[in-house]
């Protein structure tokens, strides 16, 4: 399978900030892991970056109107919490998406219980860092 991994807001940052909760790797190194791990299984992955919204809902238009990929990896940070418009982008594309969290988002502040991107999305893993990751390719791969 083809799939695209997309990281959200201030993703970039992760294993520089907050290393208590999102730990010291870098995304760099959660992304050589997720190839090094679809490589062995024989799929094809993708990454993608992004601060800004709107561009994170171009990715997935492009994404659905160029046929890229067979399923989608999304962690879109904070936009998770309130992001309209990528729900609304999740729910006009024909690709699977999972949605995953490197922390447990359940275990820490109240607004980050309420994911807004979870009822159009195939499925939710979060808490288990690469882990979470994985577990979502692993789950779009056996629907
Ligand atoms: C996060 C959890 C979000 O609540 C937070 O805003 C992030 C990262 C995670 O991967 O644990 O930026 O999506």
């Amino acid at each position: 399978m083809k799939f695209l991994v997309i990281n959200g807001v201030n993703l970039n940052l992760t294993g520089k900030r907050e290393k208590g909760v999102y730990g010291t790797a870098t995304l760099e190194e959660i992304n050589e892991k997720i190839a090094a791990y679809c490589k062995k299984n024989g799929d094809e992955v993708c990454f993608y970056q992004s601060n800004i919204e709107g561009e994170l809902v171009n990715k997935l238009h492009e994404a659905f109107l160029n046929k890229t990929c067979d399923g989608i990896i999304l962690n879109a940070g904070a936009f998770t919490h309130y992001s309209y418009a990528l729900r609304d982008a999740i729910a006009s594309i024909d690709i699977p998406v999972a949605e995953v969290h490197i922390s447990n988002v359940h275990a820490r502040e109240e607004f980050r219980h309420k994911s807004v991107l979870s009822q159009v999305c195939r499925g939710v893993v979060c808490g288990f860092g690469l882990g979470s990751y994985i577990a979502a390719i692993e789950g779009l791969k056996n629907p």
